[in-house]
């Protein structure tokens, strides 16, 4: 279904008291680029669901997973220009247009999953939204949803030290930090679209990604690659954004209905996310030709002190703002 036919589609409504004479129904086409039974997949049907319940039909929300409506590289350009009501980028994702959110990025910040929700579901992470205000992207919004810890996939060499990092063609998405990342263990950084990912990877055009198990196992990847490592290096989430002009449209009533499912949903997904990572990483414990390694604590130790210059990249050339001291009273 196009969005041309979903706008077609979209049939007034009989008079409903409870909507106090609103009466045509409001689509919201949101388009993601990961499976659907992952962390964000989950989370956008859960979010549908619930819209459609608490504004008893009134707002129907479609859902478009695995990049069949738009990718990396063009979804925001999408919204921007209503083509599309709703995305949902990786932070890191979005650093280009808000560069302060890199501190997301930064290795070895967080240390546990309470930590994460603290900071992207309490004052710092409304502090994070608010930095879209002033940028004037025509976006907003509505809050962060998370999915885990990211690992490390090779091709031919296991990954046991950060020195096993070197020389490899590193897929990252578009994030200086995460770029200063791989060149602080002399890896050659490459930026590649989700969607592009799985071919690359096949082709030996890249060697190694960095991953949560859930989008490891849903995307197939073990398929293409020989190595895991635990590394528990830094976290993925994502900023659920909706075009500022239609939110701006919508009747105040609904807009409180639709924030209201969206707390649901950041709660519900939330341990939804930590769940789906543990069974999905067992998975991929059982596959053949597939090794699944956890780093020393000790070598943890190492990568994380070999990862310190993009500490400083970021202080120097990144940050604006004092996010990270607040951040680290948290961690
Ligand atoms: C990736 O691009 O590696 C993932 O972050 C995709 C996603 O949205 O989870």
């Amino acid at each position: 279904i196009s969005v041309q036919q979903g706008l077609l589609l979209a049939k007034p409504l009989p008079y409903d008291d409870e909507q106090k004479g609103l009466s045509t129904q409001i689509t919201i086409h949101l388009s993601h680029v990961v499976a659907e039974n992952t962390p964000k997949g989950q989370a956008a049907n859960k979010f549908a669901e619930l819209v459609e319940e608490k504004t008893n039909g009134m707002v129907k929300v479609h859902v478009y997973s695995n990049a069949s409506l738009f990718n990396d590289e063009n979804e925001f350009r999408a919204l921007q220009k209503g083509d599309v009501e709703m995305i949902i980028p990786t932070f890191s994702k979005m650093t280009t247009y808000v560069p302060n959110w890199q501190v997301l990025d930064l290795p070895y910040l967080f240390h546990t999953e309470e930590e994460v929700h603290e900071v992207l579901t309490g004052t710092i992470g409304k502090q994070l939204l608010d930095e879209l205000g002033p940028l004037h992207l025509h976006v907003k919004g509505l809050g962060f949803w998370y999915n885990g810890f990211k690992h490390v996939t090779s091709a031919d060499q296991p990954i046991h030290t950060f020195e096993d990092l070197q020389g490899l063609r590193v897929r990252t998405m578009p994030s200086k930090v995460l770029e200063k990342q791989f060149e602080a263990v002399k890896a050659t950084p490459i930026p590649v679209s989700f969607s592009e990912l799985f071919t690359d990877l096949e082709t030996h055009t890249i060697d190694a990604q960095e991953n949560t198990a859930s989008n490891i196992y849903s995307k197939g990847f073990y398929k293409v690659q020989q190595h895991m490592t635990i590394t528990e290096h830094g976290i993925l989430g994502y900023a659920v954004l909706i075009n500022e002009n239609f939110w701006d449209s919508l009747p105040e009533k609904i807009q409180k209905q639709m924030l209201t499912a969206m707390k649901e949903t950041t709660e519900w997904q939330f341990e939804q996310a930590t769940l789906m990572n543990e069974k999905d990483m067992q998975k991929l414990m059982q596959q053949d030709h597939f090794t699944v390694y956890t780093m020393s604590d000790q070598e943890r130790q190492r990568f994380k002190q070999q990862l310190t210059p993009v500490y400083d990249f970021y202080r120097s050339h990144i940050q604006t703002n004092d996010i990270l001291t607040e951040i680290e009273k948290v961690v």
